[in-house]
């Protein structure tokens, strides 16, 4: 028989070569309000209450995939970004908090520019994934008209169903012909334009595409390279800035005048990816440092 205490302390020692024991409380807390239904204040409360038989199962197995490494957030299926539950499968990234930031940038500029426009403002979110940036921005201003690309048709069909469920719990059914997925290829300028083909430029376009190195993969811990998918994350060591070179493309030719690109960026390359702007086409580059203090997002302006 398990109590509350005795599972996540059982989580705790489970996982200890995993995370730090605050990071695996917080896990086993998560788990235990997913399969219980109950929230995580009962579990501090009434340490001593005994999990029934019944929901003791699929508890436990919970805990043999978390000691492979698999991330909490692919056994509930889900993530909380910018207030919203988005599904999360091992075909997508898991959305970060960094990104969150991003997206409060694109949200402070869209207030600043065009909140009192009475133009259709047209969105672009290339490398989309889970749906998490341009979904959340949709969760604000439902009005506009957003494109998400992705390579990948199992990432599509996750953000699909996002924005399914973003529909559904806000009620922004009479918004859903305002939201397009379209299966299409960064790197291959001839499927972005087929892609963009009968599309006006945009006013805002955003992206938070592959960019880690392969030397940088001794620095992940291995839930993340062992779980999460390769093509969300890596590119070649020779070609670091290869989606950013193609986005600059896409920027020069698809994003209006004074409109403004958002990037999440490799802290490592800032310089050399603001420097992918320098050149008449754009008014204003600027580089932003995420909670961390690391290089993480640039925004230009065109
Ligand atoms: C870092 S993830 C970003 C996901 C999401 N936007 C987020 O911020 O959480 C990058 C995404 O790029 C997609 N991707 C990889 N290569 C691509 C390509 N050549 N063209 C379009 N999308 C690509 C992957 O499928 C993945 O969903």
């Amino acid at each position: 028989m398990y109590s509350f205490k005795d599972y996540i302390d059982l989580v705790i020692k489970s996982l200890d070569h995993l995370y730090v024991k605050d990071e695996s409380r917080a896990i086993a807390m998560r788990l235990l309000s997913f399969y219980l239904g109950e929230p995580s204040y009962k579990f501090i409360a009434y340490p001593q209450t005994i999990i029934s038989n019944h929901k003791i199962t699929p508890l436990l197995e919970a805990i043999d995939k978390l000691k492979e490494g698999v991330p909490y957030q692919y056994i509930v299926g889900y993530q909380e970004f910018y207030g919203f539950d988005f599904f999360v499968s091992p075909s997508v990234l898991i959305p970060r908090h960094e990104t969150e930031e991003l997206v409060l940038w694109v949200l402070e500029f869209i207030k600043d520019r065009f909140i009192n426009s009475e133009k259709k403002i047209r969105v672009l979110d290339l490398a989309t994934g889970s749906g998490a940036i341009s979904l959340s921005i949709f969760k604000e201003y439902p009005q506009f008209d957003y494109y998400a690309i992705d390579i990948s048709n199992e990432a599509l069909d996750v953000a699909s169903k996002n924005l399914n469920h973003m529909i559904e719990k806000l009620a922004l059914e009479s918004y859903r012909d305002n939201f397009r997925f379209i299966g299409s290829d960064i790197l291959d300028e001839s499927s972005i334009e087929s892609a963009l083909r009968s599309v006006d430029d945009f006013h805002i376009i955003i992206s938070n595409p592959p960019y880690v190195t392969n030397f940088q993969k001794k620095e992940m811990s291995k839930n993340v390279l062992d779980h999460e998918p390769h093509l969300a994350l890596f590119v070649e060591d020779n070609n670091p800035l290869i989606f950013y070179k193609k986005i600059e493309r896409i920027a020069e030719k698809y994003l209006k005048k004074e409109g403004a690109l958002f990037l999440e960026i490799n802290e490592l390359y800032a310089k050399e990816t603001s420097a992918l702007f320098d050149n008449v086409v754009y008014s204003q580059v600027s580089v932003k440092k995420d909670i961390n203090n690391k290089d993480r997002m640039i925004r230009v302006i065109k």
